[in-house]
C-alpha cells in the first residue's frame, strides 16, 4: 500500500540528509523495584480508594457508566519481575452472590471470558514461535480469493488507477493488517465486489 511506503520515506530522510538517526530505545531505564517506591506505594493507594469509592457510590453507574451490581471483575497490575501483582482489586457484583454456574466470589484465581483479547495472544505465540518474518507476507499468499482479485487488479488498468475503490491486495502485509495501516475501508464493498460478482460468488 502507498501510505505506509510513504512513512517510511519520510522515517528514512533525515538519514538522506546525513543527520544522525539514533536508534529508537527507552527513553528511561525500566524502574527495578516499583513495590517500594513511595509514589508507587502514594498512586496505588488513591486508585484502590477511587475505585472503592466509585464501586460503593450510590449512584455508581451513573458515575463510572457500569453497573457494579451486575459487574464483576478482577484488576492486577504486575512488574515482569516478580509474580506477584503489584496491585490488585477485585469486585464481586451481589448480582452473583447466589449464583448455581461460576464463582460467587471474584479473586485472584478467577477465570474471566477474554473474548477479542484472545488475538493479542494469537500474535504474541505467533511471534515467539515463527519471528515476525510472516508480518511482512502479502495477506494475498494465503487468501486465493486476494490473490486473484490482485491479478484482476494488474490486467486492468481502469482500475489499476482508481486507488479509492481498488486495493492492491498483493502489497497488504499481514503486518500491516494486524496493525490496521492497510487503508483498506471498513465496507470494502466495491474493491471485493467487484471480484465477486465477475465470479459470482454469494
Ligand atoms: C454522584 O454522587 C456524588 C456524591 O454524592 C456527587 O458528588 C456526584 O455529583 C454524583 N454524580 C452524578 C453523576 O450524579
Ligand atoms: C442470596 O441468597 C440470600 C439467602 O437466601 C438472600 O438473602 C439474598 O437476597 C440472595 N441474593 C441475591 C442477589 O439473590
Ligand atoms: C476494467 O474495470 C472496469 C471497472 O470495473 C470495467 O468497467 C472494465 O470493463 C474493465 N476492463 C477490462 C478490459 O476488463
Amino acid at each position: 500500500m502507498r501510505y505506509p511506503h510513504f512513512i517510511l520515506l519520510c522515517t528514512l530522510s533525515p538519514l538522506a540528509l546525513g543527520k544522525l538517526c539514533p536508534i529508537q530505545g527507552p527513553a528511561f531505564p525500566a524502574p527495578k523495584d516499583v513495590a517500594s517506591s513511595s509514589s508507587f506505594t502514594q498512586a496505588k493507594n488513591q486508585l484502590l480508594s477511587t475505585l472503592d469509592k466509585a464501586v460503593h457510590a450510590s449512584n455508581a453507574s451513573e458515575v463510572t457508566g457500569i453497573d457494579p451490581d451486575s459487574i464483576s471483575f478482577s484488576l492486577q497490575v504486575f512488574n515482569t519481575k516478580s509474580d506477584q501483582p503489584l496491585l490488585e482489586y477485585y469486585h464481586t457484583a451481589p448480582s452473583i452472590r447466589n449464583s448455581t454456574v461460576g464463582v460467587r466470589e471474584v479473586d485472584a484465581d478467577t477465570v474471566f471470558r477474554i473474548a477479542s483479547v484472545s488475538k493479542l495472544w494469537t500474535v504474541l505465540m505467533l511471534l515467539i514461535e515463527k519471528g515476525d518474518a510472516s508480518l511482512s507476507e502479502p495477506v494475498a499468499k494465503y487468501v486465493p480469493e486476494l490473490r486473484d482479485a490482485a491479478k484482476e487488479l494488474s490486467h486492468n488498468a481502469t482500475m489499476r488507477d482508481d486507488e479509492i475503490d481498488h486495493l492492491r491486495w498483493d502489497e497488504v502485509t499481514i503486518g500491516e493488517l494486524a496493525s490496521h495501516m492497510t487503508g483498506v475501508i471498513r465496507e470494502c464493498t466495491v474493491s471485493l465486489g467487484v471480484f465477486l460478482t465477475s465470479h459470482q460468488v454469494n
